[in-house]
């Protein structure tokens, strides 16, 4: 069975809002309770102050006034300045306490979404794209900032608007309450089938969204080629598209929230109509009193707002939801390859650090590169893999530092099989040069020093110095400290394959593996860091995937790969004399990529 990583959907993400919500609160809103009671104290402070002003007017009008009493009004004038003072100032509190609280919970959501997917295959991200999980990591997570301040704070307290002003409009008449609340229930079907609705469209939005940044993703870092095949027009339509699509899914689902309040609207006046006629007629018949009905009446219209204010959040949720599932998803994907609970430990002195493939088969999702792959590279020598391009030598070093597991068969290093060892133990035992380069956009110092963040300023010198980093990197200005650009955009194939290399010296671990490491150096340099290459050879293992001849002679060994299969191995003398596959590339003095 070939290896196979899940895709991340839309499909697969159904989680129910209370499953969803738990999560949520267990993991990252319970622990800014605290705050948030601060910040609802703030928030009531702010608004009981309108409250006290509304009630001072009371007093001024009939005593100050009436009693002509001058002195008072600066008291009453300092005292409602001191009102609006406090006002603003518990309203700042509220609000930086809400963002920082927010913003909190978003960098936590954020940063368990990144320790996590780093510990996944590295088939996941071959079957999801770049832009996919960028969109999950920073547009996603971007909701969870809502979570307190738009749902819950809103909710509390336009629960208890609604509760005390309910009690209100009850005890004065519970027959009035029922007529006017009576199409409440009207509300439900329309309100449940444009939850659906919304959510559907989110789910496109959002899809839509993640392809965009995946067009953007492709564009940026194809730039050359867009550019040297007149692409500009081609991949803007692209972009385009998409992003149509992620606008009309947006405007629908911004429409379905914006319906509710209509209809609540429609509801309330329906209400208003039938508290006329009952209590109206009620009030002319002389069974109620003005100040009654005036007294239920604000009542309502004070409900009205956290009501309609609430409704909209019913189906503001299911926006939330798709992005909280999207996010979900990402976080529940295992990875397949891990380290059992406890791993064996290795103890080696180096010359014990035999590699064995036994009976290896793997595949990738539609394409068998072995069936059964047998081979051992000794310890402390160096050997050569050799073969055309595709044969699998790529593979091999997957397969050895578990990037991808075996589907059949075992590998194991000084007997041991490597599953059976931690990960960062089993990693550690790598220095590698891949074919893809891995520079980051730092300077050329700091590319070199993530093979030993430890090093000291000597050492990262001397690396430099035998990789032939030096050699380029005294010419710039910055010497080493000049920086690589994205992706190493600054520097040449070849200088890349040379930072490369120095950071793999300087990781210094005893197996090394190089694949095609001097494919994009001239003659000189490669020769040059072939002799830096003798100084390791004597006490560690050198694996080295090559084309060159100057590389492959001095191998110790050379196992030759065609078509995910050994066909030959020995020493270039051996091989040549054989008169196979090897020889015949050596005829041709070059052996071809
Ligand atoms: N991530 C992948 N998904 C699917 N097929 C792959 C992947 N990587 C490599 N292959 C295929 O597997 C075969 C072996 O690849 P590889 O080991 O990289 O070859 P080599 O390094 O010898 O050129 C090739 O046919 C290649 O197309
Ligand atoms: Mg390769």
């Amino acid at each position: 069975m070939p290896i196979t990583s899940p895709r991340l959907t839309q499909e697969s993400e159904s989680h129910p809002s209370g499953k969803l919500f738990r999560w949520l609160w267990s993991y990252y809103l319970k622990s800014q309770t605290n705050k948030i009671a601060f910040a609802l104290i703030f928030m009531t402070i702010q608004g009981s102050t309108l409250g006290a002003l509304s009630y001072m007017i009371e007093p001024m009008f009939d005593e100050i006034f009436a009693n002509k009493l001058t002195e008072a009004l600066v008291w009453v004038g300092l005292t409602i300045l001191g009102l609006f003072c406090l006002r603003g100032l518990a309203g700042f509190i509220s609000t930086m306490i809400i963002v920082s609280v927010s913003e909190r919970i978003k960098l936590n959501l954020q940063k368990d979404l990144m320790d996590h997917i780093l510990t996944l295959d590295t088939m996941f991200f071959e079957v999801n794209s770049p832009g996919n999980i960028m969109e999950r990591v920073l547009g996603d997570s971007d909701v969870v900032k809502m979570i307190w301040s738009g749902y819950i704070a809103t909710g509390v307290r336009g629960c208890i608007s609604i509760a005390s002003l309910m009690f209100v409009a009850i005890s004065i008449d519970p027959l009035w309450t029922l007529v006017t609340c009576l199409g409440i229930p009207l509300l439900v079907f329309p309100i449940i089938w444009l939850q659906r609705q919304i959510r559907k469209s989110t789910q496109i939005h959002r899809r839509a969204s993640s392809e965009t940044t995946v067009r953007l993703d492709e564009i940026f870092h194809g730039i050359h080629a867009i550019k040297l095949n007149l692409l500009e027009n081609n991949q803007i339509s692209r972009f385009v598209s998409k992003a149509t699509e992620s606008r009309r899914a947006s405007i629908r689902a911004a429409g379905g929230n914006a319906a509710v309040p209509f209809l609540v609207d429609v509801v309330a006046g329906l209400g208003f109509l039938g508290l006329l006629i009952l209590g109206g007629t009620e009030v002319i018949n002389g069974e109620k009193t003005t100040g009654e009905f005036m007294s239920f009446f604000t009542a309502i219209v004070l409900m009205f707002d956290p009501f309609r204010r609430m409704s909209g959040l019913i189906t503001a949720w299911q926006m939330t939801r798709v992005s909280l599932e999207r996010v979900y998803v990402l976080l529940e994907t295992k990875p397949n390859i891990t380290q059992i609970t406890k791993p064996e430990t290795l103890d080696y002195t180096g010359d014990d650090l035999e590699i064995v493939f036994e009976d290896v088969a793997f595949s990738y999702p539609d394409l068998e590169v072995f069936d059964n792959l047998s081979f051992t590279i000794p310890p402390q020598k160096m050997t050569a893999i050799v073969g055309a391009s595709g044969a699998g030598k790529t593979t091999v070093f997957n397969l050895l530092a578990r990037i991808f597991d075996p589907t059949e068969g075992t590998v194991r290093i000084g007997g041991i099989d490597i599953k059976t060892m931690g990960l960062p133990e089993l990693r550690g035992l790598f220095s590698v040069v891949a074919q893809d380069k891995g520079i980051f956009d730092e300077t050329i110092r700091d590319n070199i020093l993530l093979g030993q963040p430890n090093a000291t300023g000597e050492e990262v010198s001397r690396a430099a110095r035998s990789a032939q980093v030096l050699s380029f990197a005294d010419e710039l200005q910055l010497g080493l400290d000049a920086p690589c650009g994205p992706r190493g955009a600054n520097l040449s194939g070849g200088q890349r394959q040379r930072v490369a290399i120095a950071r793999a010296f300087l990781r210094n671990s005893p197996i090394l593996l190089l694949d095609e490491p001097t494919s994009a150096l001239d003659s000189n340099s490669e020769e040059l860091i072939q002799d830096a290459l003798e100084e390791f050879r004597s006490n560690r293992t050198i694996v080295v995937i090559a084309h060159r001849l100057a590389t492959v002679r001095n191998a110790d060994k050379i196992i030759v790969l065609d078509q995910g299969r050994v066909v030959e191995e020995g020493t270039h003398s051996e091989l040549v004399a054989k008169g196979g596959l090897y020889s015949g590339l050596y005829q041709s003095q070059v052996l071809v990529s």
